[in-house]
């Protein structure tokens, strides 16, 4: 038997970031939407052992070792159950790898979705939620989906309404940026300034409620964008190519460096798709809508 879980990506539409806590880590107002870019995971009972493969493009750059949070999901689910993880994890990787886009996320809320089903713990999703939360600060939306408004070190979850369907257009970048690595820019930049205390944004909440693009389009924000585009110049080149072909909003996808184009509608978007292809700024460029839905299992 094995049980295969479908786990999205997601964009930050702001992302509000507060002085460094004496843990290290930020306070965030941080308003994610997932969006219809997934990875698979299937777990399978092994006879040797925790072990992890990966296929897709960028397979090459996921570690198959114990760091990979697919893999610390299953350990710190079999602990807690007082089990073994003797399982196989296999992740059919479709979200860039250290691309701003929760992909390392999604794999260890999926597995540890895929493991729950399997082993049959009867873990309520309050618990699967707080071992989430150990396991990484995005860790949680990827379990839940949609849309929600993240707190704390974004963690803390309140879902949000959506009034209608967010078209996009992501261009992935030539190498990928280190989220610790982008936060330390971002306190380097901070440096003897005030960093006011993040606030979420009523009117983003709004459009979002609306489903209104352009609405959007005017309130997104991304506090680490600066950063981003210091550790990686370049980026500011394909942002300017989407806004040229006619994309409503262009942003740094959370710690990037992928990039976001909001757009009106899916025509839109493959006209930004196709200028930003032509435009030389990027590796790849993929569509895609939200809210989508959180970790799901499709196959047992
Ligand atoms: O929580 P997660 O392990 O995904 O965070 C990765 C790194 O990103 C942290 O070690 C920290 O450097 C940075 N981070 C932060 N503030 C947050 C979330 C992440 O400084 N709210």
């Amino acid at each position: 038997m094995s049980v295969t879980v479908r786990v999205p990506a997601k964009v930050n539409v702001q992302l509000a970031v507060g002085a460094a806590r004496p843990d290290g880590f930020h306070d965030l107002a941080n308003v994610f939407l997932a969006v219809g870019l997934y990875d698979e995971v299937t777990v399978t009972p092994s006879a040797d052992g925790l072990r992890i493969t990966c296929e897709g493009s960028d397979a090459g750059q996921v570690p198959l070792d114990r760091t990979n949070l697919a893999a610390r999901a299953a350990l710190l689910l079999a602990d807690r159950y007082g089990r073994s993880a003797d399982v196989h994890i296999h992740i059919a990787k479709d979200i860039p790898v250290a691309g701003g886009m929760a992909g390392g996320s999604a794999d260890g809320a999926g597995a540890l979705l895929a493991c729950d089903t399997l082993w049959g713990t009867g873990a309520s999703r309050e618990e699967l939620l707080d071992i989430c939360a150990e396991l990484g600060s995005d860790v949680p939306f990827s379990l839940v989906g949609g849309a929600a408004l993240g707190t704390g070190r974004g963690e803390r979850l309140t879902p949000l309404e959506t009034g209608g369907t967010f078209h996009w257009v992501f261009a992935m970048a030539s190498r990928g940026l280190s989220t610790p690595a982008v936060f330390r820019e971002f306190d380097r930049l901070a440096e003897g300034r005030h960093v006011p205390e993040p606030v979420a944004s009523q009117e983003l909440i709004a459009a979002l409620a609306k489903g209104d693009a352009d609405a959007l389009a005017a309130t997104v924000t991304n506090d680490l964008q600066p950063a981003a585009l210091s550790l990686f110049p370049e980026l500011a080149g394909t942002l300017a190519a989407g806004r040229e072909a006619g994309a409503l909003a262009a942003l740094v996808s959370g710690s990037g460096p992928t990039t976001a184009f909001l757009v009106r509608n899916p025509e839109s978007a493959a006209a930004v798709q196709r200028a930003l292809a032509a435009s030389g700024t990027c590796r790849s460029v993929r569509t895609a809508s939200g809210p989508a839905p959180g970790a799901t299992v499709t196959g047992r």
